[in-house]
């Protein structure tokens, strides 16, 4: 048993408990036992094997980063100069950059490479509060590749202290060479192979004009369904065509970017239960200042959910803390709002809401602990990591 006591306050995430003075956590093996105040802890603490003293700093769940492209290999930090220099990210791709250069290097690299370079980056998300993490294929564009790295994610959430929910991208790009008519249905021709092996949970595709259609995304994501994967969406990151609808109709367990949605889309989605997963760090990322309407999606109750996109092109970044100030000068977020976006709402845009994602008894006991007087001053000190410790089930495994 583990006691965590004398939190000034715990930000649990759960409308139940809300916000906790004086807080503290018991926990047992890997799940919260209890959560309430420190004068009303409900075990005698000589029973418990350890007991961290938490000096009146502030706890909060571990942060749940529902969208990344772990695992990928190599930079593009020269694209990010020609960004800036004022070349957009579709001219770049259309210059044979972006993903496709990622591709290569993908490719390239052997099993183990990849392996080993993506377990620095997953170290460093945990460094700063990610204790689950979503993690998609997309840079093979082939079997044999895209096999390779969902493998990579498999043996990364078996051997590090974080839980890795697997996605297979492989409609993430167009294969140098081919078109995406024909391309779609070999993608589609994987998906029994993928289930077989099974190395992932959803299904993905990045549904975008000159990309992959509407169309294209209903026929590999209905098969998909059938199959028994659950599906996203990359949808209206540049312009509105339609995806964020056909996430709703299909019911999709997240549509993510939604930065050209309308009223219409945000009604469906709150219609089908949705979870909207906004990426601020990919708008700043790319100089622009087309932020979702994030705002307006609470107040017309859709779920939304809050990550970083993490992934060499369009955001190069695994800090959950930066999108909370990102949430709030942009979408105008409480902090409140931005916190839960970042826990339990990216809990909901994976399923795993009843596991991760707030500080409840039973659930898993994924808790950090911010040196900082109040919850709100972790997004104010902007750009930093504010972490004094990160506990994953249980145990603490950073610093
Ligand atoms: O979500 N838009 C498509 N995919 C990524 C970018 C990937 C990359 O540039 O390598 C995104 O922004
Ligand atoms: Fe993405």
């Amino acid at each position: 048993m583990l006691v965590i006591r004398r939190a000034g306050q715990i930000f649990t995430s759960s409308d139940h408990y809300g916000v906790v003075e004086n807080g503290a956590i018991v926990v047992e093996g890997d799940r919260i036992r209890w959560v309430g105040p420190d004068d009303e802890i409900p075990v005698s603490l000589d029973k418990a094997e350890e007991v961290i003293d938490a000096e009146g700093k502030v706890i909060t769940p571990g942060f749940v980063d529902a969208h990344t492209h772990i695992p990928f290999y190599g930079h593009r930090a020269d694209e990010f100069e020609m960004r800036n220099m004022g070349m957009s990210y579709m001219e770049i791709r259309a210059k044979g950059g972006g993903i496709r250069r990622t591709v290569q290097m993908v490719r390239q690299a052997t099993k183990e490479e990849l392996l080993e370079y993506n377990r620095k980056l997953v170290r460093k998300a945990l460094e700063y509060g990610t204790t689950t993490l979503e993690g998609k294929s997309g840079y093979g564009l082939n079997l044999k590749d895209e096999i390779k790295q969902l493998e990579v994610l498999k043996e990364l959430d078996e051997t590090e202290p974080i839980d890795i929910v697997p996605t297979f991208l492989g409609a993430h790009e167009i294969p140098e060479g081919k078109d995406a008519d024909e391309y779609i249905e070999e993608v589609i021709s994987w998906l029994p192979v993928i289930k077989d092996l099974d190395l992932a949970v959803f299904v993905d595709i990045f549904c975008e004009k000159g990309v992959f259609s509407v169309e294209h995304a209903r026929k590999l994501l209905t098969k998909a369904k059938e199959m028994g994967f659950r599906l996203k969406l990359h949808a209206e990151e540049f312009e509105r065509i339609g995806g964020a609808m056909l996430g709703a109709e299909l019911g999709a367990v997240s549509v993510d970017h939604l930065t050209a949605v309308n009223e219409e889309d945000m009604e469906a989605l709150a219609r089908s239960g949705t979870t909207a997963v906004l990426l601020p760090g990919t708008t700043f990322f790319l100089g622009k200042g087309d932020y979702a309407p994030g705002k307006r999606m609470l107040e017309k109750g859709v779920k939304v959910a809050i990550a970083t996109d993490f992934n060499p092109g369009s955001s190069m970044t695994q800090n959950m803390q930066f999108m909370l100030t990102l949430a709030g000068i942009y979408m105008h977020f409480t902090v409140e709002e931005a916190l839960k976006a970042a826990t339990i709402g990216g809990a909901m845009a994976l399923g795993l809401e009843d596991e991760v994602g707030s500080i409840e008894a039973g659930k898993k006991a994924d808790i950090l602990i911010f040196d900082v007087p109040d919850y709100r001053y972790i997004p104010y000190n902007y750009a930093i990591n504010n972490l004094k410790m990160v506990i994953k089930g249980g145990r603490p495994v950073m610093p």
